[in-house]
């Protein structure tokens, strides 16, 4: 049998990545966890957002992942180190602002990063501005409220317009010409963000590089999946089955059976 990739985010956000992993690898097996019962995890305690993936990647390592994609910024940004220390054998793909290919190529030293609280306030980050960012003005924005509404599916709305203005309007004036997407939900609008900021910005979805990254991985390690056949995927969440499902095609470009789980204490359990 081969070996499944695990891939984790608070909600939809992963499937950005998911997205990328399947156009690198349409073969490979999947199984997606979505965690929509304690989305956003953007303003919660790093401790507690350990906790949920440190119990997602049990979960995920029990239905037969070999490799994990913490498919979210924040869950890398409180996670990743500790979770590499506490399944030793188990390779990890995490995120983090693609600030180095940013820094690399702006023209006016101005660049834009979009990610939650958590993630800025994360060692992650600020290992990744320290060894990266020299000589660049970095302007970040947590853009409040951005998360849930890309949740319910709200990408080309008023609301979701508003805060998006919010955010890239004070950067665009001082002259940014590149924006980081530091959180895996953000892709999912870059039509608006596009429509906002103009053709001379530069925006940096990273799925593309994680995808690669996540594909040496699996080679490195035999697990790769090859062949004309379409690997399997399955999801699960821990909020609304028919909702994830809903937004599936869409987000994802293909259907998929989703299966609902709970949270048992710090255990997750299949509902039903
Ligand atoms: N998609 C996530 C990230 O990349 C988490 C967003 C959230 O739940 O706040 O940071």
């Amino acid at each position: 049998m081969i070996p499944a990739l695990g891939v984790f985010d608070s909600g939809v956000g992963g499937l950005s990545v998911l997205r990328a992993i399947r156009a690198q690898m349409p073969a490979q097996p999947i199984l997606y966890f979505a965690d929509q019962g304690h989305v956003p995890y953007g303003p919660r305690p790093m401790q507690e957002v350990r906790a949920f993936s440190r119990a997602i990647t049990e979960f995920l390592l029990e239905r037969g992942a070999k490799e994990i994609v913490v498919a979210c910024n924040t869950a890398s940004a409180a996670a990743l180190r500790y979770l590499r220390q506490t399944f030793p054998e188990v390779p990890f793909v995490g995120m983090e602002p693609a600030v180095k290919p940013a820094a690399e190529t702006t023209q006016t030293g101005m660049v834009g990063v979009l990610a939650t609280p958590a993630t800025f306030q994360g060692e992650l980050y600020a290992s990744v501005v320290e060894r990266f960012a020299g000589g660049v003005t970095l302007l970040q924005d947590t853009c409040p409220g951005l998360v849930q509404q890309i949740e319910r599916g709200e990408l080309d709305t008023p609301a979701t317009r508003a805060i998006l203005e919010n955010s890239l309007r004070p950067m665009l004036e001082r002259g940014i010409d590149t924006v980081v997407l530091g959180c895996t939900h953000y892709p999912f609008v870059i039509p608006l963000i596009r429509q906002i900021v103009g053709s001379g910005v530069r925006v940096i979805d990273p799925a593309p590089a994680v995808a690669r990254q996540t594909e040496r991985l699996l080679v490195a390690n035999g697990w790769q999946a090859s062949g004309p056949e379409r690997g399997g995927a399955e999801y699960f969440t821990s909020g609304r089955a028919e909702n994830l499902s809903s937004l599936l095609p869409s987000f994802l470009g293909e259907e998929g059976i989703v299966r609902r789980v709970d949270w048992v204490g710090e255990k997750i359990v299949l509902a039903g």
